[in-house]
């Protein structure tokens, strides 16, 4: 996209054209890329991290921002030499090729996951890049840092000397075929269950029965349901929703469906749970879709024929604390004969569980505060949905066996003889695979795995929990060792990192660059080795000197979207256990969050402190600007309060927009309502600082430059092939709008009063909807 307005005298390209059409084949391919996404940027996947931008997104940015005739390319040959005028001219020729930035300095005050730190490095820039949050601060450190893959899996390796049996214990079943096998190998084999569980009540070591019997099975999952106890009746209610649990599939087919019988507690497979079944093993008869929860999750309806009361869930809990939890399903694989299977929770599991639970208690005066954490959940928009349903500490969203097996595994960590770097990443991976190994986790039925935590951006505790085994069985989703294992191949994009792109034959392809992106941390303005100064800290004060960065490239928190410091405190409750003999930013019980910029009213901040928040570092990025640098951020278009603020701010720090561009979620023909515009339509915008006595515009002025930008916009973009959508138009418009605006404030005029910032947003608004439908006609040439 063209800009045609010249308006400062060292022109960024960015501030005169934007690749919108090129970069978005490859932003569409990375946005959708689901569970092929971490392929695009690697390291960014290392740990959860929420909202995350686009790699590739961030790499245009930097292109077209930093390249100048300074900037080197590898030829062909393997030969460096200066770019030419068509290269600086077209910066995407750049895209994927190997490029040299030749040490420029970007400034990333909300780092977040640090794709800008990724993406600088990758073009050999030095980077200052800064969170707030230590958990952030912490995965760019490991993501960053070189580290050796052998040294890594030998840490590994003895990890798993160390500790896997002794956590693997309680993650036993017994797989009803072996059983079966080896009762009938013995002559007096009856009730070998009974038996067991004879041998569990007396206190005996798990791993010598395991050893006598050869008929357990790996735990990949536990099926929990929460229950209440009726208020009038005193019968237990177990809060299903429905008594279907799981497809029975066979690869992408569904074959039939496991029910739960809620008579006798027998799982069995139906073709169709739709309609009444009879259980096989107690001839009652029962419909699985009909449980005593409504839908929504919301309310519960006593089983009890004779009672019936139903009631609020959460005031149930309210009045009487967390519902205690029932053990009724378990999925296994064996590794003797091979079944992966759904089974009843038999006595012998529950006696498991009982036995975690009676050695957690035993041991949690020396482990608690140590290997667990002993901290509670603070009070927040996020975290009350969790202390609503009774949580009070974090460990409680762990049930008693995990927290003994994440203990032990974290004590195993923090004893390994490794270095501190090693040592961190398996911190690190533990970290992540927090995500997985919760109570907070539910099971996902059609695709027969556990939905991690924080699929939506919250807490929500289910009414059937699924309890994965932390470590690992050979199969199961999200384990601590085949998280080590991708985050080992992960970790490989150090030495042999690429850049994703798009051929001409519209396939996706590898160029592989041939410098590594490896951080040497340190402060980079004294000390000539690094080039990444990482730093931890509000970023109001960001501790360089004034006019030293090239380029700020940020992403700054889109109002009340995400809160990132209630959200990431759930793996602080761990991290902090491991590294505050190290690191002073991990000694507090919580991550802070007051500096934190963020509408949310449970910590008492409104859109004001947004403002304030944003402004004060804005400034401060602004103040560490050299003078003909640009200040670069992408930002998300969805409302005007989000807008108004961010455009407050940019003002409040005395900076002005040169130029904003749509890198749109998807082009496509549909017509949305115009004012919902689409949360993923980000936006890219570019500042300067702005001129010490901007001379005044009148509206109008600014009102017809709008209108001829967006008539050229849907030009350009149709000879492409695409229509832009509604939401497109109006980011067109607001950017366009706001360059002029932005630079002229506060001396913009409509009938002799000066224009706000609301009337502004709303004035462009009126243009796109007034002229939308002329807009969305196809053009012809
Ligand atoms: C939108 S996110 C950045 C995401 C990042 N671009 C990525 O792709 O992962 C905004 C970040 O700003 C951080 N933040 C909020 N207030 C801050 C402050 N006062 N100083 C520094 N960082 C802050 C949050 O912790 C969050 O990580
Ligand atoms: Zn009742
Ligand atoms: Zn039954
Ligand atoms: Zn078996």
């Amino acid at each position: 996209m063209h800009k045609t307005l010249m308006s400062a005298p060292f022109m960024a390209r960015i501030e005169e054209e934007f690749p919108i059409i090129q970069l978005n084949q490859v932003a569409n391919a990375e946005r959708k890329g689901g569970t092929s996404r971490p392929d695009f940027e690697p390291l960014m996947y290392l740990h959860k991290w929420w909202a995350r931008r686009l790699g590739s997104v961030f790499r245009a940015i930097l292109l077209y921002s930093l390249v100048d005739a300074t900037t080197k390319v590898q030829d062909t040959n393997g030969r460096w030499r200066l770019v030419n005028r068509a290269e600086m001219d077209n910066p995407w020729a750049l895209f994927a090729r190997d490029v040299d930035c030749r040490g420029k300095i970007i400034l990333d005050p909300f780092m977040g996951s640090g794709i800008s730190a990724i993406k600088s490095l990758a073009l050999n820039c030095r980077i200052v890049t800064q969170d707030l949050n230590p958990v952030a601060w912490f995965l760019v450190k490991v993501a960053l840092e070189p580290l050796n893959g052998q040294t890594l899996q030998a840490a590994f390796d003895e990890l798993e000397r160390n500790v896997a049996v002794r956590v693997q214990q309680y993650f036993k079943t017994i797989c009803p075929t072996c059983l079966q096998k080896f009762s009938k190998s013995r002559k007096n084999s009856s009730n070998v269950e009974q038996k067991l569980c004879a041998r569990l009540e007396k206190g005996d070591d798990l791993s010598a029965i395991f050893h006598e019997y050869p008929v357990f099975a790996d735990v990949m999952y536990f099926f929990w349901v929460k229950q209440l106890e009726c208020a009038r009746c005193h019968v237990t209610i177990p809060l299903f929703k429905g008594h279907m649990f799981a497809h029975k599939r066979k690869g992408r087919v569904t074959e039939g469906y496991y029910v739960l019988c809620p008579q006798c507690g027998e799982v069995f497979v139906v073709q169709d749970y739709a309609i009444q079944t009879t259980c096989p093993a107690c001839h009652q008869s029962f419909s699985p879709q009909v449980g005593s929860v409504t839908r929504n999750g919301a309310k519960y309806t006593c089983p009890n024929p004779a009672c019936k009361i139903s009631g609020s869930i959460v005031d149930h809990v309210r009045k009487h604390g967390k519902p205690k939890e029932h053990l009724y399903a378990v999925q296994s694989y064996c590794p003797q004969c091979g079944a992966k299977q759904f089974t009843r929770a038999t006595h012998f599991d529950q006696m498991i569980a009982a036995r975690a639970e009676k050695i957690l208690k035993q041991e949690l005066p020396q482990i608690l505060g140590n290997f667990i954490p002993d901290t509670k959940i603070p009070p927040g928009y996020n975290t009350k949905q969790a202390t609503n349903y009774g949580y009070r500490d974090w460990r409680d969203m762990f049930s008693p066996r995990q927290q003994l097996v994440l203990g032990e595994m974290l004590h195993g960590i923090l004893e390994l003889k490794c270095s501190d770097p090693t040592r961190e990443f398996l911190l690190l991976t533990f970290s992540k695979s927090l995500e997985y190994a919760n109570m907070l986790c539910e099971y996902h039925r059609v695709n027969n795995y556990v939905y991690n935590l924080f699929k939506t951006h919250a807490f929500h505790p289910p009414l059937t929990p699924c309890e994965s085994n932390p470590w690992g069985a050979k199969y199961g989703f999200g384990t601590f060792r085949n998280l080590f294992a991708a985050n080992l191949k992960f970790k490989e994009f150090n030495t042999r990192p690429y850049v994703k792109y798009v051929t001409d034959t519209g396939h996706m392809a590898k160029y592989f660059l041939s410098h590594p992106v490896e951080g040497y941390l340190g402060n980079i303005f004294e000390d000539a080795k690094a080039n990444v100064f990482l730093l931890n800290g509000d970023s109001t004060h960001i501790p360089i000197p004034d006019g030293s960065v090239d380029a700020v490239v940020t992403d700054p928190p889109y109002f009340n979207n995400v809160m990132y410091s209630e959200l990431a405190d759930f793996y602080y409750a761990w991290l902090r256990l491991g590294l505050r003999a190290r690191y002073p930013n991990f000694r507090e019980s919580d991550g802070p969050n007051i500096a934190e910029v963020i509408v949310n009213k449970d910590q008492g901040k409104g859109e004001q402190d947004y403002l304030r928040g944003l402004t004060n570092v804005f400034a401060e990025a602004r103040r560490t600007l050299k003078p003909d640098g640009i200040f670069v951020f992408t930002f998300h278009h969805q409302d005007d309060s989000a807008w108004g603020a961010m455009l407050q701010s940019v003002l409040n720090a005395s900076l002005y927009i040169t130029a904003a561009y749509p890198v749109l979620a998807e082009m496509s023909t549909a017509v949305p309502i115009l004012g919902k515009a689409n949360p993923q339509c980000d936006v890219v915008l570019v500042c300067r600082p702005r001129p010490p006595s901007p001379d005044n515009i009148p509206w109008e002025t600014i009102e017809h430059r709008v209108i001829i930008t967006l008539q050229e916009s849907v030009q350009i973009f149709s000879k492409g092939g695409y229509v832009l959508s509604p939401e497109d138009l109006l980011v067109v418009a607001t950017g366009k709008g706001l360059e002029l605006y932005s630079k002229h404030f506060p001396h913009v005029f409509r009938d002799g009063g000066e224009v706000t910032i609301p009337q502004f947003l709303s004035a462009i608004r009126q243009i796109v909807k007034d002229k939308l439908p002329k807009l969305r006609k196809p053009v012809k040439d």
